[in-house]
């Protein structure tokens, strides 16, 4: 896979900008899925259109989920939708294969959705959804006594016979929100209730919007219980910005000496603020206050350039900053002394093999990143520059972006369009923190 070639020049000087980021990914795909199953209409505000929510959008109008521009939106379905919910029991399946595109929590939480649907859904993706396994999905849902059948056992396509699921308590083998919000979703349809166990807590986004939903959800223990066969009905739900997305250029203003930046409006739900507070005790100078607004806090975060130093991040903390490993390494390094991240095995099943690939990628611009089992070694250097390949990987492609920022040289990135997947914009958003 390449792609368009685009070069990142070293930052002529501090980075500065008071901005707004694209809207988080996450509760995009949980207000629709959600808005599927509720009895009546909900207004989806400032939801995400970047490629993976649009695929989570047309396969729930494949099922039979209307979704509309919202009043005064016009014609644009890129801006605020209501999703025409049809009720628990009005998901039917139609001819031909779902398409999942790039999504893996599109196909990991629809499996769940779709369990209690009419018919035999299949889910389907692109080369590296097809790669990705589902056995994480497929062995729960079957406990749920629901048909599951895919490639090879664990690969997309999967297909759902959908039926009645049976309650279930199930302890997931991995820190993971995609396979916790499958089975509350098929948990949805089934008597009783079904709970999910957690060593390590994963982002809340599926428990917190259900529960404003009218869904019986709660926190026992270790457990994520829910009570199933709900009512289900929202008004609007409102999706502050993405703090994965953020995540890239408050990155790139603790990179660039001299820099500070406010981002607004973001989603502050503590399962989602690891990245920060890592940051902030690599001697990172990053501050945020989030005030609760319905079901999700919401707030805004700065970040002014400092000094940073090496951390050791323990293998418990890596669900809360998941996607932003990635940022981390190339933080680490412009760290004084060495960073080691452990715990870093689900990063080998994501849109690439993250973990080879950072280490790839920090090597190849000039960097010393080491991958030991699960672990990433990350010593302190200044990076050169280079070439990145994306690799289809929207969080690689960024990370070369960043990267090119502080290196000595520059960094091309082979397969920019991949950022689209997830931060439509983010070309223009780099470059208005460079104009400012
Ligand atoms: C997501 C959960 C995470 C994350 C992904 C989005 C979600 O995946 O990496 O980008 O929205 O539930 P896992 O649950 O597989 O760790």
């Amino acid at each position: 896979m390449s792609g368009r070639t685009v070069t990142f020049a070293p930052a002529g000087g501090p980075l500065r900008g008071d901005l707004r980021v694209p809207s988080d990914k996450s509760i995009t795909h949980r207000a629709l899925m959600i808005g599927a199953v509720c009895s009546g209409p909900v207004v989806v505000r400032g939801p995400l259109w970047a490629a993976d929510t649009l695929s989570t959008a047309a396969c729930l109008r494949r099922v039979g989920v209307p979704i509309d521009p919202a009043a005064g939106t016009g014609e644009d379905d890129r801006g605020d939708v209501v999703v025409r919910g049809v009720g628990l029991d009005g998901l039917v399946a139609p001819d031909g294969s779902l398409d999942a595109g790039n999504s893996g929590t599109t196909l990991r939480l629809l499996a769940g959705l779709l369990a209690g649907g009419r018919g035999v859904f299949v889910l389907d993706g692109d080369a590296s959804l097809r790669g990705r396994p589902m056995d994480r999905i497929v062995d729960p849902l079957r406990a749920m006594g629901i048909e599951v059948d895919a490639r090879d056992g664990s690969y997309p396509p999967v297909a759902v016979h959908g039926g009645a699921p049976t309650a279930v308590r199930y302890a997931p083998p991995m820190a993971s929100a995609q396979v916790k919000s499958c089975v509350l979703l098929a948990g949805l349809h089934a008597d009783g209730v079904t709970a999910v166990v957690e060593r390590v807590p994963s982002r809340d986004h599926t428990e917190r919007l259900l529960a404003e939903a009218g869904a019986e959800v709660r926190l026992e223990g270790d457990a994520v219980t829910l009570v199933g066969r709900p009512r289900l009905s929202l008004d609007e739900v409102r999706v502050p910005g993405d703090p994965s997305s953020a995540a890239f250029l408050v990155t790139a203003a603790a990179l660039v000496p001299g820099s500070s930046l406010t981002v607004r409006r973001l989603c502050l739900n503590p399962t989602r603020l690891g990245f920060f507070e890592a940051l902030r005790e690599m001697g990172g100078d990053v501050e945020w206050c989030a005030c609760a607004r319905g079901g999700e806090p919401v707030g805004d975060l700065s970040v002014r350039w400092a000094p940073l130093h090496g951390i050791r991040l323990a293998a418990e903390r890596v669900p809360a900053l998941i996607d932003e490993v990635p940022l981390l390494a190339l933080l680490a390094t412009a760290a004084g002394g060495e960073t080691v991240l452990d715990g870093l095995g689900e990063l080998r099943v994501k849109e690439s093999d993250r973990l080879a690939a950072i280490a790839t990628i920090v090597s190849g611009l000039g960097g010393t990143a080491e991958v030991e089992e699960d672990s990433l070694r990350v010593r302190p250097g200044r990076l050169r520059g280079g070439l990145v390949r994306a690799m289809g990987d929207h969080r690689m492609a960024m990370l070369g972006a960043v990267a090119g920022l502080c290196s000595d040289e520059g960094v091309r990135v082979e397969g920019m369009d991949a950022a689209a997947v997830s931060f439509p914009g983010f070309e223009a958003a780099l470059r208005e923190v460079q104009a400012a």
